[in-house]
């Protein structure tokens, strides 16, 4: 016998951490169902995670050779922490080109957006501590949120207006614990970006509560109409962090590559600091891959105009099809390729039950809006339009006909 089965002979269960239980990530947890309906011998679209390359979009071949390179070079030990010199300086000139300056020093390679997000909550929120979240949100924010013990507060996004901040929720929320303002612009999952108005307010109400504004701009060259800047050309001297990645505008999701910048503002110096000492800890992030940062920054970017044209004709075909459907509604995006669509739900019913009755009935895989923070009965879905036009146009008929239906009881 073995000594764990003498032992533990009541096999009791390991626990695990309570900060766990307080968050799910919906947009990976639903494909449980879908393999299940896949197995069945349905189709499933999945239109549940942002990734271009699944839908055939491409990796930047210039980007994929100085990759290659990289590795045949022999850069496959640990980097340097904070990110190769060349990644850093492209990352503080494409920042200051936009507005926003920074010294390269002030600028970090990290393993995506996401784990900018994480080094940056860790550094600046202690356990308790209070987190402004938009409402609705990308889920990584509540999954950190929850993993640091700090907890979330939502500021609504208006979908009659756009899908704007409501500021004065948002100035109703702030307490002596709040510690920074998430702004997601443009947004995932709503499509939204905002008026300078709103982001000067947004920065003003930062600045009155001492608060860092955490912008998360993996989208900013995703606006139809062209790039979007960042927020800190507005005032280069707030206390802002700007994040963004080679995962969306430059196609390499799984290159897990990604930087953070922090403001030059003298009062984020011990932020700064702070956020390095972490980054020591994890060693570095992806070396080969980081070699891509500055030919994608500073190199050909032909690729992004056409993925804007393509984008914003998935958006069309979306906002179009989806206000077309009884009982739908859509705020047509503006940037990237998330929309949030609200279905009336009849009285008992669920986001939950629409969009599983949805992929049960038809293999098309959406994600509830419920997880990302908005409330169940209140009938949002997100969609990932990134499929074909002819694709989408087969998937919006398939829907109409499910909403009919559910809508009839
Ligand atoms: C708003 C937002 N932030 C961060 C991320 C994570 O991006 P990355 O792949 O750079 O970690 C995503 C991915 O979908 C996102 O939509």
């Amino acid at each position: 016998m073995t000594i764990s089965k003498s032992l533990n002979t009541a096999g009791t269960a390991i626990p695990v951490a309570h900060r766990v239980s307080t968050f799910s990530y919906a947009i990976r947890n639903i494909v449980v169902e879908a393999q299940r309906v896949e197995a069945a011998g349905t189709r499933v679209r999945y239109l549940n995670v942002g990734d271009p390359n699944v839908f055939g979009f491409k990796t930047p071949p210039h980007l994929i050779a100085a990759v290659e390179r990289a590795m045949r070079d022999g850069f496959n030990g640990y980097g340097p922490s904070p990110g190769i010199p060349a990644a850093r300086e492209a990352v503080a000139r494409e920042l200051t080109s936009h507005g926003f300056p920074i010294s390269p020093d002030r600028a970090l390679i990290t393993a995506g957006t996401s784990e900018a997000i994480e080094l940056v909550m860790t550094a600046l929120v202690d356990g308790g501590g209070e987190v402004l979240v938009p409402m609705p949100t990308y889920p990584l924010y509540a999954a950190v949120v929850a993993k640091i013990d700090a907890r979330a507060k939502y500021y609504r996004t208006d979908p009659s207006r756009g899908w704007q901040p409501d500021l004065d929720h948002l100035k109703s929320l702030v307490t002596p614990k709040t510690r920074v303002l998430v702004v997601i612009d443009p947004n995932n999952p709503t499509g939204a970006t905002y008026p300078a108005s709103t982001r000067r307010e947004l920065i003003e109400f930062c600045e009155r509560h001492n608060l860092v504004l955490l912008a998360d701009e993996v989208y900013g060259d995703l606006g139809y109409d062209g790039p979007i800047d960042p927020i800190g050309k507005l005032d280069p001297d707030a206390a802002i962090i700007t994040f963004s990645s080679l995962s969306k505008a430059y196609l390499a999701p799984g290159w897990r590559t990604g930087w953070l910048g922090v403001g030059r503002t003298p009062r984020l110096d011990d932020a700064l600091a702070a956020i390095k000492k972490l980054a020591d800890g994890r060693l570095c992030s992806t070396y080969p891959m980081q070699f891509a940062v500055a030919e994608a920054l500073l190199g050909d970017r032909s690729h992004q105009p056409a993925f804007r044209v393509e984008l914003k004709k998935r958006a069309e075909i979306t906002a179009r099809s989806l206000n077309a459907m009884p009982g739908m509604s859509c705020v047509a995006p503006i940037a990237g390729f998330y929309v949030m669509p609200q279905l009336t739900l009849p009285a008992g019913k669920t986001d939950v039950d629409y969009v599983l009755g949805l992929l049960r009935a038809t293999g098309v895989l959406c994600v509830y809006g419920s997880g990302f923070g908005m409330p169940a009965d209140a009938g949002f879905f997100r969609i990932v339009f990134l499929a074909s036009p002819d694709e989408l146009t087969e998937i919006y008929g398939l829907m109409a006909d499910y909403t009919k239906k559910f809508l009839e009881g």
